[in-house]
């Protein structure tokens, strides 16, 4: 890691939760399971407006959602479109909103990537994790974004993701085959756990990164944090314009500053936020949540030959 990316180089890619609330309950998502404290509510496009206008002079990636469902919040499109003109806009849905014309709606928009949440094929195993939600609406909205990007000729990144439990490992192939006839590749992911989460990891999937065969937990989660995005590398704005050091801090126990109301640079540069990260490179216990984002998170896991 550069040395001025603890005290100077501020990140560019920022994750800003236009929608704290949902219209699903999942089992092991903070919002889903009523662990999150703070105020519900949507990001007003006046207010995501004054937020990306802070940020845009450092920003080239931002994905639209953090603890909700981005697409309850019925600026998304003038949301994504704003962003366009400084920064690569990201979405990630459990689609159970998209039909046929938000799909045309959001590929036409230029969202540069949309991952859909499915963590099931079937009806039965879906709603395991996604409670309320319908598998049928959510691998239909793929469908249609998929339709509407042949349509449109774009070149938006379409990205069905699964979360791999042992409720629902039985249906990777089924996953994988269904995103294959949709010409996409399935994106297979490690959850993290949740304190209350009656859910079990799959024992079937290897979860540990590359390159970090053989380190201790310590050495692990230091390679981790200098190596990939976590409060290092993204900067995580909350419904009310609260800076966070990462998404795992879901109810704001570390706000480092308001974007509201003091610039991003100032933020990142102030002695709390800075004390924060040495301390963490330093090895010393500062984070309070005991899910690191970075230490559990896995893209990409296989099923063990
Ligand atoms: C919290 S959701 C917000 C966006 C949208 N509501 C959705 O479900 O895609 C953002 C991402 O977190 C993922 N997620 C949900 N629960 C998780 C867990 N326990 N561990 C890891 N990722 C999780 C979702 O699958 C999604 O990709
Ligand atoms: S749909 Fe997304 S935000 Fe909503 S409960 Fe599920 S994971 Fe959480
Ligand atoms: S849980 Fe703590 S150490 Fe891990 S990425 Fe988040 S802020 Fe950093």
């Amino acid at each position: 890691m550069p040395q001025d990316t603890v005290e100077g180089k501020i990140p560019d890619f920022f994750s800003i939760e236009t929608v704290l609330g949902c219209n699903l309950s999942c089992a092991g998502c903070y919002t889903g399971a009523g662990l999150v404290t703070r105020q519900q509510g949507v990001m007003s496009f006046t207010q995501y407006k004054a937020i990306a206008d802070n940020l845009k002079a450092y920003a080239k990636k931002v994905c639209l959602a953090v603890w909700g469902e981005p697409l309850l919040n019925k600026d998304i499109l003038e949301i994504i479109k704003y962003t366009i003109g400084f920064a690569d806009p990201y979405l990630t849905t459990n689609g159970q909103l998209i039909d046929e014309t938000l799909a045309e709606k959001i590929v036409d928009s230029g969202c540069v990537n949309i991952s859909v949440s499915i963590d099931g094929c079937s009806q039965a195993v879906y709603e395991k994790y996604r409670r309320g939600g319908r598998a049928e609406k959510a691998i239909n909205a793929l469908k249609y974004l998929c339709a509407s990007k042949k349509r449109l000729k774009s070149n938006i990144g379409i990205c069905p993701t699964f979360l791999v439990f042992e409720h629902n490992e039985q249906e990777m192939a089924d996953f994988a085959e269904l995103c294959h006839s949709l010409e996409l590749e399935p994106g297979f992911m490690r959850p993290f756990r949740i304190e209350n989460s009656a859910l079990q990891f799959s024992n079937k999937t290897k979860y540990r990164p590359l390159g970090t065969a053989g380190l201790s937990d310590k050495e692990r989660k230091k390679y981790i944090l200098e190596k990939e995005e976590g409060c290092f590398e993204r900067i995580i704005i909350l419904v009310d314009g609260s800076v966070v050091p990462c998404c795992c801090d879901y109810n704001g126990q570390d706000i480092f500053g308001n974007v509201l109301e003091q610039s991003i640079l100032d933020i990142w540069q102030s002695k709390k936020f800075c004390a924060f990260r040495k301390n963490l490179l330093n090895g010393k216990d500062v984070c309070k949540r005991r899910n690191c984002f970075m230490l559990n998170r896995q893209r990409n896991v296989l099923p063990d030959a």
